[in-house]
């Protein structure tokens, strides 16, 4: 009797395991749903948490043309014991020539009243990244006063004060000239700072005092941090989003984002406030400006660098409305939108046009080729959709093929969206700029969120997106668990490729030391750079982009959270390849058995990329930048049918010739 029940007990277990056995998961390789835009995934580039000074640009030197609201910010008069002693060895006066030189009117005249030297130490910011062996290009706009003998000694320094190189110049003459200088580091320091000594006797003005390092990108003189157009470069952005954000809009008129005024010669662009140096009590940062040393030029040349569609972001005719929400009366809206037209033709004119050459005179005679531009940032209200109208009417009247981004409001749902959502489908705009920073769930609860969208209404650009979580101290993080619920979110947003055509996590770049906004795809200190989690999520996603995608189905549904699940697939018919991306939110593995459909064989071998983590809060940092990294491996295929074990808690791309 006991062995007849222990063997009903097996056989019922058995029946169980076995009609719980999951389905198999079925490829259907050869029906393309919808082909995958070039744009799918790109980069949003905004200048907060010193993306831009203090970050990407690689000018060390904070200040450097004495704007900033307090004029010496960043520097302070060094009293070395090399010079010291008790009397003043000089002094510093600010002038104004705000008559002569609008875009840059403030310099620093330097008056040395003993031989033995007065000094101006420059912190940096958040002090000066300086690498041994690497040499750093010094630079001033210099004029001396008749009679003075005054020369200049520039230091570099470590964080004791220890000199690591040095050099000298000698301005001479009334006239304002360039002098520089070059300087090799002996040594290697996160937290350096600058001196420049005035030594002889008399008063030398200065300005645009600089120091760049010698390793920038593309070894370009006064051009950007290498490491982190690397970072960016490594995830073949599909578009670079620029310059934002709400830095677009400004706090107020005066400081919204003005491309004409980042153009030109470095010295003539006028700097200003960076409308993040005061918008959060808790991160306040008063030295945060923009020197615009990074400006319009420098960001098409970025997008062109990293093989990305470069799509500038303008404003329309309105502030922040999270903050003073100023608005530019309709009848005065024309300089706005001649702002639009001629950036369309600096980027694209040809040389005989004043905003064309000017593109050809900064050193790039041939057109950037844009074909996009957004309408203002995060407005909402009827004033948008006032100003929006006049906008693409004047743009699509003089440059048909431009499409125009337009916003839906600052959040995913709710009236704000609701409404702009409805007005500018029934304008037939180009492109829905829909932004989304929420908590994990509502990632993996919206995998299915444009299922339903209109296949023939206007496209979608998910332009800001990250999952927030709060931490224990209050700040949002880059943990595992926001990353691995953005991945399976980014399976809906490319099986949905049809009406999706661009996205981008946001925001991009932040100063472990300078931040205001957490969380960020990209951490960085003044030497080294690390991608978060998220990054790498995104570079899995856009890496392995394909060009159709096509079904993946379980029980002949899309796979969308079933059993944990979120899965994608797509073709690349440039290289003949099916790539599957998987996404298993759960904490246990899962095997799966997979049929591909539609092929007539497979390569023998595949790769493999697995990016996971069992621990949901493991962030990366700079001590261990690639604690969550993805892990690529060979596996065989043994047929059109093959048993993948999932890892728990990862992401997936498998990737096979067809
Ligand atoms: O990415 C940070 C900010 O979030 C952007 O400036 C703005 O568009 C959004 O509110």
């Amino acid at each position: 009797m006991k062995h007849i029940a222990n063997f009903i007990a097996s056989l019922s277990l058995f029946i169980n395991v076995y009609s719980q056995s999951p389905a198999v998961i079925t490829v259907k390789a050869n029906q393309p749903i919808a082909p995958i835009q070039s744009t799918m995934w790109g980069i949003f580039f905004e200048d907060i948490n010193f993306a831009a000074d203090g970050g990407i640009y690689a000018e060390l030197v904070k200040n450097r043309s004495f704007e900033f609201y307090k004029s010496l910010m960043g520097w302070r008069e060094d009293s070395s014991s090399r010079y010291s002693n008790n009397s003043r060895s000089g002094y510093t006066t600010i002038i104004n020539r705000s008559k002569d030189n609008p875009s840059n009117p403030r310099f620093a005249r330097i008056n040395v009243l003993a031989d033995r030297g007065y000094g101006l130490t420059n912190e940096g910011f958040r002090g000066m990244g300086i690498k041994k062996g690497v040499t750093y290009h010094f630079s001033m706009l210099a004029s001396q006063h008749d009679g003075s003998n005054a020369i200049v000694r520039v230091e570099l320094k470590d964080s004791k004060g220890n000199i690591i190189g040095n050099a000298v110049v000698k301005p001479s003459g009334k006239e304002w000239k360039k002098y520089s200088a070059e300087i090799t580091s002996t040594a290697t320091e996160q937290k350096g700072s600058m001196t420049v000594w005035f030594e002889g006797k008399g008063t030398l003005d200065i300005d645009m005092v600089s120091l760049f390092p010698g390793d920038t990108w593309k070894n370009r003189p006064g051009g950007l941090r290498a490491d982190l157009v690397q970072l960016l470069a490594d995830i073949k952005p599909g578009f670079i989003r620029f310059p934002g954000g709400c830095i677009v809009e400004g706090h107020e008129l005066t400081t919204r984002y003005q491309w004409k005024k980042t153009v030109g010669k470095v010295e003539e662009r006028e700097m200003i406030i960076n409308r993040w140096n005061r918008e959060f009590d808790h991160r306040p940062a008063p030295d945060y400006f923009q020197s615009f040393g990074l400006g319009f030029f420098e960001y098409f040349q970025l997008s062109e660098d990293v093989g990305a569609e470069p799509l500038p972001i303008l404003n329309c005719g309105m502030a922040c409305q999270f903050n003073s929400a100023e608005l530019v009366p309709l009848d005065e809206l024309d300089p706005y939108i001649q702002d639009a037209l001629d950036l369309i033709e600096f980027a694209n004119g040809g040389t005989n046009t004043k905003w064309g050459k000017l593109r050809a005179d900064m050193g790039h005679p041939a057109p950037f080729n844009l074909k996009m531009m957004g309408v203002g940032n995060e407005q909402w209200g009827p004033q948008y959709v006032d100003r929006y109208k006049i906008f693409a009417k004047a743009i699509h009247e003089k440059y048909p093929d431009i499409k125009l981004i337009s916003s839906v409001g600052p959040f995913a749902s709710g009236e704000l969206f609701g409404f702009l959502d409805k007005e500018m489908r029934e304008m037939k705009a180009d492109i829905l700029d829909e932004h989304y920073y929420m908590p994990p769930d509502f990632f993996l609860s919206n995998a299915k969120r444009y299922d339903n969208y209109d296949r023939n209404g206007p496209k979608i650009f998910a332009g800001e997106y990250a999952s927030h979580i709060r931490g224990t101290e209050g700040v949002k993080r880059n943990t595992w668990q926001a990353a691995l619920s953005e991945a399976a979110f980014m399976t809906g947003l490319e099986r949905n490729a049809d009406v999706v055509y661009m996205c981008s996590y946001a925001p991009l770049f932040s100063h472990v030391d300078a931040w205001q906004w957490a969380p960020d795809l990209i951490w960085f200190d003044n030497l080294n750079s690390y991608g978060t989690p998220n990054y790498y999520v995104q570079k899995l996603f856009s890496v392995n982009k394909g060009t159709h995608v096509v079904p993946v189905l379980l029980n002949n549904e899309a796979i969308t959270g079933q059993d944990s699940l979120y899965a994608t697939a797509c073709i690349d018919k440039n290289t003949n390849e099916l790539i599957v991306k998987i996404v298993n939110v759960s904490s246990v593995g899962k095997s799966r058995e997979f049929l591909i459909e539609g092929v007539k064989k497979l390569n023998k071998k595949a790769a493999m990329t697995v990016l996971k983590s069992d621990n949901p809060g493991q962030l990366n940092s700079s001590d261990n930048p690639q604690a969550v990294a993805p892990v690529e491996t060979v596996i065989d295929i043994p047929g059109r049918k093959l048993k993948l074990d999932i890892a728990a808690s990862s992401v997936t791309v498998l990737k096979v010739k067809m």
